[in-house]
């Protein structure tokens, strides 16, 4: 599917963003291998968190049922009429998941292969709950997810006593669950998926487990195990836990910051005023404000009562009425991760340079994304350069033809680009969007942004 995006509009008003997709997976985990009951509620139907609930459904015989009915509801109120509602509502009334947990001994052998789709976040958090199983597991991926690295997570589990199998450092895994030994682990590269993983194995494992970041990732993942009373603790740049299994519980997903993140910077682009409500404020998600901050876009948190340790509220955007280029640096970039390619559109529109300094993991998101910016940009008249290190002169767009090439977030960052060119923006293969975002395109028009044939 294709959308043309007219230049022109202004996207003001108020929205709401389906809920957050990291959080999502992991109460989804959690829940599923709880002893007792939960009640999860405002699930994003984000195509990666329905791989998830499909991966849990094949090996979690007690929440099965209740998972597999989620999934065939849609995961929300999918309304398939593209472009015909009028309230920028992304976030629709969705049924409560209440499913049952028999504790992660209740895990049992899946039927086949385990598909992560297109998510990287189900496959490396699996890799850490099927590491401490009984039984052996394979879980598999869409093409773009199985050439992406595996080596990361699987060679600390590993080490910590699990046999893991991966396809020259890829996907398929190969997960031959075993009991498990704590280790302390100082991760190469900064990923908040290898730290939730290992932290998710250290539940099970006999002795403490210790992650050392090397720079500051997302931390969903002990702020949910400290809530559900883990002895977890975290330190500058380290977090570790000791084994422990916890009951059920109830929490409610708030909105995803990170899609929140392309409707910031539809409104700065067109000078409009935005309010997103319900939207999860987690400080080791908002660092992109403070990139957009030095960008020049004021925007303010009004916090309403935090959802199992999560900080939520809304945010509101000021009239942004000029942007200037702004540096992330290297260990600002793996708190920004994710919206690196918003942030690249704003730079090609900005007054002066801006420089996105050691990127290169932007290589292996689902698609090169720092290829697929310099490339895509460059289509669009933008001067950009991309080694490991990504910079782009400002100065605006002209329009033109690109693609999504098959991720979600460059087909984002490119739609938000064609609010503010010269000529409209042609985007091919939009339909990708769903992966995290589904309604982007019906919550953009609500807004105002207007799309051609
Ligand atoms: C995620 C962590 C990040 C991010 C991804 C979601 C998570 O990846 O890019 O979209 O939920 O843990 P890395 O941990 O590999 O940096």
């Amino acid at each position: 599917m294709q959308v043309r995006v007219e230049p022109g509009a202004t996207i003001a008003g108020s929205a709401s963003v389906p809920g957050d997709k990291s959080i999502a997976h992991r109460w989804l985990i959690l829940a599923s291998t709880a002893e007792g009951g939960s009640e999860l509620r405002d699930l994003p139907p984000a195509l990666d968190v329905r791989s998830t609930a499909r991966c849990l459904a094949a090996v979690a015989p007690d929440a099965r049922a209740a998972l597999e009915g989620w999934l065939q509801s849609g995961g929300a109120e999918a309304d398939g009429d593209r472009f015909t509602f009028n309230k920028a509502q992304a976030r629709p009334a969705s049924p409560a998941l209440r499913l049952q947990g028999r504790g992660r001994p209740g895990l049992d052998v899946p039927d086949g292969d385990l598909d992560c789709g297109n998510s990287g976040t189900t496959m490396r958090l699996l890799a850490g709950v099927l590491a401490t199983s009984r039984f052996t597991s394979v879980l598999t991926g869409d093409e773009s997810l199985r050439s992406r690295p595996m080596d990361r997570v699987a060679e600390p589990l590993q080490r910590m006593g699990a046999q893991v199998r991966t396809s020259g450092g890829r996907p398929p895994l190969t997960i031959v669950g075993a009991p498990l030994r704590g280790i302390s682990y100082e991760m190469p590269v900064p990923s908040a998926q290898v730290k939730g993983a290992l932290l998710l194995a250290g539940l099970e494992a006999e002795g403490s487990t210790t992650v050392v970041e090397p720079a500051a990732t997302r931390d969903h993942t002990e702020r949910a195990l400290a809530h559900l009373g883990a002895p977890v603790s975290v330190g500058d740049g380290t977090v570790a836990v000791s084994a422990f299994r916890h009951g059920g519980f109830a929490g409610r997903v708030p909105g995803d910051l990170s899609s929140a993140a392309f409707l910031v910077a539809a409104a700065a682009l067109t000078g409009g005023e935005l309010t997103i409500e319900g939207v999860g404020l987690n400080p080791s998600r908002t660092a992109f404000l403070a990139v957009m901050e030095r960008m020049g876009v004021r925007t303010e948190m009004r916090m309403t009562d935090p959802e199992l340790g999560e900080p939520a509220g809304e945010l509101f955007v000021h009239r942004c009425d000029g942007l200037r280029g702004a540096t992330v640096p290297p260990d600002e970039l793996p708190l920004v991760i994710d919206e690196v390619p918003i942030l690249a559109v704003m730079a090609a529109y900005a007054v002066g340079e801006s420089w996105f300094l050691g990127a290169s993991e932007l290589r292996v998101k689902e698609s090169d994304r720092l290829g697929g910016l310099a490339e895509s940009l460059r289509v669009l008249g933008a001067h950009v350069g991309a080694t490991d290190d990504l910079v782009i002169a400002g100065g605006g767009l002209r329009g033109g033809r690109v693609a999504a090439r098959g991720d979600h977030r460059m087909g984002m960052a490119l739609c938000i680009a064609g609010l503010a060119a010269d000529t409209a923006v042609e985007v091919e293969g939009v339909e990708v969007i769903d992966v995290s975002f589904p309604r982007f395109l019906e919550t953009l028009r609500a807004l105002g942004a207007r799309f051609g044939g």
